[in-house]
């Protein structure tokens, strides 16, 4: 326990400013104390610099004075209010990312999916976002800060010509407090200027602000930004102690600073107050943050699990002075989490065997700016199969996906990469585990991936220790995990639970009998690579048939039972759920996307998805493949394979038995069959009775269009948003698994912002109103602006009839987050 943890009340040190105006600190009584916190993801203008060719760059820090030698001598796009014309810029909203707006070519970065832009493509390498706001009058007095999610990437700020600083990583959120730039009751300009490039990871990573920015305003005396912590532990009888911490920055006068208290509540998911308390302090300097804390009972807590993800919020309310300042909602759970060296993971004293996937945050039609709406439903995806844990590789993520997580029930290992013992990498761990220590879902934290030059040595493991030690003094309700790969015996021998990146590193049981306290669990392992719908192997189409031996090693299936089969080891999460641009590895150009993904780039599920539903979930599973749709390939013999968890199945070709075969646990079945068109039915049988039939039938040509949207009904706030699978059936209404017609769409009420079909070497363009079928299957990303009202899309293809969905977009919600226009 950190000594704050028993003295409940510290000073932690100085704050950064001291407020030199007389301010009123009754800021206001209501319901929020004063704070407030407002979207500005709209209206940014936007245009492209240059990195070195400062003509280009609009003649920015080519003063005699630059703004790093004078304060507020920010120019160019850089430059204050009047001083900089960006009115023929490109208008946009956020999260924007604008390397998905490039082609691909074929000289582009494999790693990053072969774009036009990064290394090599200098005049769209540095991007420039400009906002100018209206700050009132009546804000003077407050801190006001402006608060960016994640900037990809190298981003300088500057707010009225004032520079603020620069943020290396693409990956951390960061803040400056611009209280003391602002003009009070006139017009400020934002400027960002962020630079790709340098590449930052090694798969496809967007470009510029592709999270959300906020403007964060509070009275003097408030609640730290990410200063909360709050810890929960059930007893035997089942009740919960709620243990609190909050950081209050104090920047009061002295005679003012007695008096200072905060109240806390918890409330629970109907909105009822289930425990309150409230701690006091007195006579703190100006200037200071200081650390409170208390301790609530919840008496009949509902625990946070994978099934029943129920959230509390924590309600803190700073009073200073005789009034209310501050008040924060934060949202939490009420759960345990412990590994065991030899049982592996429990959840509430419940063991639960940890199945996963990694993932980057990259989806069809809008690379890394990702939209609230689509973080659930690519969690929803992923639960689908029974997952239940997500490795953030190899970055702490969005924060909204940490939400989606929370809410949904997905556990999380989240990550930060760049391994060191400096404040530069002491400080993203800092960063890291305070902005996301209070969401339940996650349950470890990692501190790298793969670190060849330093994991199997002496160098590698102290590093490692001082990093877990930093770690640990920051949270020590959660263990730390390093991903592994080849090199065995440095990092390995001193971090408290061993990522083991691909079994065919190393023996994992070996590991088990040497270390003995170490817990040990499958960061990576390998699935089945292949493209979906495709059963041979065409290179030039940058097409794969699915990989027997995929390029660490092993399948989906080999993986699994190794992992299965040890009751030590905690699970095992495989390299990767979704397929990301990047790493098409072991194809090239034209290939642009990887394909180890257990889903493809839209989120259609590959053939082992199946397997998996079927070992890790009690649904009943009955999958065939290939589809059977071959002409011109009668006679020849196919490898068809059935992924089930029935205890035995039975394949007919147009009613002929080819045999029954029991079902190896964890296993797939599969028989030689000749081709022939006409029907592939299985029969899953439990207790010697058919239980389920699934049929694979030869299709005809593609007749008509279907849309089905994961939602329909939709909040009209210019960020909420509707995926929509499209697919085509032949006549008989069947859906046709080969079908590849150009599919074009339209849309009233609404925008299109993205479509993709998951072919991971198509080189059509994601933001556009039209798309090819691949395989049957592609995908339209609809959002709503602030008109509510009926959105209408529809869809239409050469031959075909066509589709049509309506969608309702209503105010209701929308004003639950207010914004800056
Ligand atoms: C791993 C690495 C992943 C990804 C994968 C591709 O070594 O950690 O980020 O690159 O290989 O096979």
């Amino acid at each position: 326990m950190r000594a704050s943890f028993r003295s409940w009340i510290r000073v932690t040190g100085l704050v950064s400013f001291v407020v030199s105006v007389a301010v009123s600190l009754v800021m206001a009584a209501d319901a929020s104390g004063g704070r407030e916190r407002l979207r500005m993801d709209d209206g940014w203008r936007f245009a492209f610099g240059h990195p070195s060719d400062t003509k280009k760059d609009f003649g920015h820090a080519t003063g005699y004075f630059a703004y790093i030698t004078k304060t507020g001598f920010g120019d160019g796009p850089a430059a204050p209010v009047g001083k900089f014309d960006d009115s023929a810029w490109r208008t946009l909203d956020l999260p924007h990312d604008w390397a998905v707006e490039q082609p691909n070519v074929a000289n582009g970065s494999h790693s990053h999916g072969y774009r036009a832009v990064g290394p090599g493509f200098p005049d769209v390498n540095v991007g420039w976002y400009r906002k100018t706001i209206t700050i009132p009058k009546e804000d003077l007095g407050r801190r006001i800060s402006l608060v960016f999610d994640g900037v990809f990437r190298a981003s300088r700020v500057w707010v009225n010509g004032f520079y603020l600083g620069e943020e290396p990583s693409g990956y951390l959120g960061f803040r400056y407090d611009v209280s003391d730039y602002l003009n009070y009751g006139g017009e400020n300009v934002i400027a960002v200027r962020c630079d790709v490039t340098m590449e930052e990871g090694w798969f496809y990573e967007g470009a510029g602000i592709y999270r959300h920015v906020w403007l964060e305003k509070t009275a003097p005396v408030h609640l730290v930004a990410d200063g909360t912590t709050i810890v929960t532990d059930v007893d035997e009888a089942g009740a919960a102690k709620v243990q609190v911490w909050s950081e209050v920055a104090h920047a009061l006068g002295k005679a003012e600073a007695a008096g200072m208290s905060v109240r806390y509540l918890v409330i629970d998911a109907d909105g009822k107050s289930v425990a309150e308390a409230a701690t006091e302090m007195q006579g703190v300097e100006a200037g200071e943050t200081v650390e409170l804390g208390s301790a609530l009972a919840v008496t009949k807590p509902q625990l946070w699990s994978i099934e029943t993800p129920v959230l509390y919020t924590l309600v803190a309310e700073v009073s200073a002075g005789g009034a209310v300042v501050d008040r924060v909602e934060t949202k939490f759970g009420i759960r345990t989490v412990r590994f065991d060296p030899n049982e592996g993971f429990f959840l509430n004293g419940k063991h639960v065997k940890l199945k996963g996937t990694n993932n980057h945050q990259d989806h069809a039609g809008v690379g890394a700016a990702i939209p609230d709406a689509l973080q659930d439903f690519r969690i929803k995806a992923l639960k689908a199969m029974g997952s239940n844990v997500y490795r953030c590789s190899h970055n702490p993520p969005t924060p909204e996906l940490l939400d989606a997580c929370d809410r949904l029930g997905m556990l999380v290992i989240d990550e930060t990469r760049l391994m060191g013992s400096n404040p530069l990498h002491l400080d993203a761990v800092e960063r890291m585990i305070r902005r996301d220590r209070n969401h339940p879902s996650v349950i470890m934290w990692s501190l790298g991936n793969e670190e060849w030059a330093i994991e199997g040595n002496i160098t590698g493991a102290r590093i490692t220790t001082t990093m877990q030690a930093f770690a640990k003094r920051l949270d020590p309700t959660r263990m730390m995990t390093v991903a592994i790969s080849g090199g065995w015996g440095g990092i390995s021998t001193v971090i408290e639970a061993m990522g083991v990146n691909y079994i065919r590193h190393g023996d994992t049981d070996k590991q088990h009998k040497e270390f003995p306290w170490q817990v040990i669990l499958g960061t990576e392992e390998t699935t089945t690579q292949a493209t979906r719908g495709i059963y041979f192997d065409d290179k030039e189409r940058g097409h794969m048939a699915p990989l027997e031996d995929g390029t660490s090693g092993g399948n989906v299936e080999t993986g699994w039972k190794h992992y299965a089969a040890r009751p030590y080891l905690a699970g095992v999460i495989y390299w990767t759920g979704f397929d990301y641009r990047g790493e098409p590895n072991p194809l090239k150009w034209p290939a642009v996307s990887s394909q180890f993904g257990i889903l493809d780039t839209c989120g259609f599920p590959k053939d082992s998805f199946y397997y998996l539903k079927a070992w890790w979930t009690d649904e009943p599973v009955l999958h065939v493949f290939p589809h059977w749709n071959w002409p011109g390939k009668e006679g020849q013999e196919f490898d068809v394979r059935v992924h089930s968890n029935h205890e035995a199945v039975e394949l007919l070709l147009n009613g002929k038995s080819l045999g029954k075969q029991d079902m190896p646990r964890n296993g797939h079945l599969a028989w030689k069959v000749a081709y022939a068109p006409g029907a592939l039915e299985a029969r899953g049988y439990r207790g010697g009775k058919v239980v389920e039939t699934r049929t694979v039938e030869t299709r005809g040509l593609a007749a008509k269009l279907v849309m089905t949207p994961d939602r329909t009904a939709l909040t009209a706030d210019n960020q909420d948003v509707s995926v929509i699978t499209v697919s085509a059936l032949d006549a008989q209404g069947r859906a046709v698994p080969v079908a590849d017609n150009l599919v074009t769409f339209e849309i009233t009420g609404g925008k299109i912002i993205g479509v993709g079909n998951g072919d991971p070497a198509s080189h059509e363009a994601d933001k556009a109103s039209e798309r090819k079928l691949f395989n049957g299957l592609a995908q339209v990303i609809v959002q709503t602006t602030y008109q509510a009202g009926p959105m209408v899309l529809k869809a239409k293809s050469e031959g075909l009839s066509g589709a049509m969905v309506e969608f309702t977009s209503s105010q209701a919600g929308a004003a639950a987050v207010a914004r800056v226009k």
